[in-house]
């Protein structure tokens, strides 16, 4: 289901968005309300057909929409999609660094080539992004970063490797917002807690039984849902987050919060915004 925006038309009329990862669950979701609100939207992710489809979606909401395949772990694909985003639409408004990947594994045998891809990916890919979209086109103009991280505040037991490279990217996030607070530049960060989107599926059945049961250890007691964390980006890069930069704001339900000396009953209190 695709809720209506909680913002108002036009919102970000005149702008435009790069969204990493933009081809499917949240990246998809975020490039369709910043798409919806105005903003033209360069999708990137390393799936041709995955773009194609993303992006007859949004081209049927009536979206200005343009897809670049980049693997961000590879910087000519990171340049070249900045530098296709200005020939196309002629700005970097707003770029939304959502692309990221991991895998499970207990921290003991995690090996040095997985360990390297999930920071080249996460950490290194991210800050490739800023740095790429900085040279294009946010030196001269100014614009708003949002970086996707996750919840990792208590630490990443399964996948340590993802928890120090998101770690890494909230401390990256507070240097950028100041480095470059002189060129007009926010840099803010979205931390989801658990949330229900498409990749969800493709998980196998004992994980997706395991990923669901989740939501009795979240004060909320659901998932979040893509639209959740669509709506926190929208606000950060707008105008009504002008005074905001170098914060990473939790759309989480909570989750990373609790400690299991309080027991939360059982509610339906805090139904969800949208979903998939
Ligand atoms: N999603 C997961 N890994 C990625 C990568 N290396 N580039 C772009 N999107 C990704």
């Amino acid at each position: 289901m695709t809720p209506l925006s909680v913002f108002r038309d036009g919102l970000f009329d005149g702008k435009t968005a790069v969204v990493t990862g933009g081809g499917s669950g949240i990246g998809k979701a975020i490039a369709i309300e910043l798409g919806r609100l105005g903003a033209k939207v360069m999708i990137g992710a390393r799936k041709q057909e995955r773009l194609e489809a993303a992006t007859a979606e949004l081209t049927e909401l009536g979206i200005d929409v343009a897809w670049s395949v980049c693997n961000i772990r590879e910087d000519e694909q990171i340049a070249a999609m900045m530098v296709a985003t200005v020939e196309r639409f002629g700005s970097i408004d707003i770029l939304v660094n959502n692309a990221g990947g991991q895998f499970p594994s207990p921290a003991g045998y995690v090996r040095t080539k997985g360990w390297k891809a999930v920071q080249e990916t996460n950490l290194q890919g991210t800050f490739v992004c800023c740095r790429e979209a900085y040279t294009a086109w946010m030196q001269k103009h100014g614009g708003a970063i949002v970086n996707i991280v996750a919840d990792m505040w208590r630490g990443f037991p399964g996948m340590v490797h993802t928890g120090a490279a998101r770690a890494g990217v909230v401390n990256m996030t507070q240097t950028l917002a100041v480095e470059w607070a002189h060129n007009g530049i926010r840099v803010n960060g979205v931390a989801p807690g658990i949330v229900m989107s498409s990749g969800v599926a493709t998980y196998d059945p004992f994980f997706q039984e395991q990923f669901l049961a989740m939501k009795e250890n979240i004060p909320a007691k659901r998932l979040g849902t893509v639209w959740e964390v669509a709506s926190a980006v929208a606000w950060l890069a707008s105008q009504g987050a002008a005074f905001v930069s170098g914060d990473t704001l939790r759309v989480d339900g909570a989750g990373s919060l609790w400690r299991l000396h309080w027991e939360v009953p059982e509610h339906t209190a805090m139904p969800p915004y949208g979903g998939e």
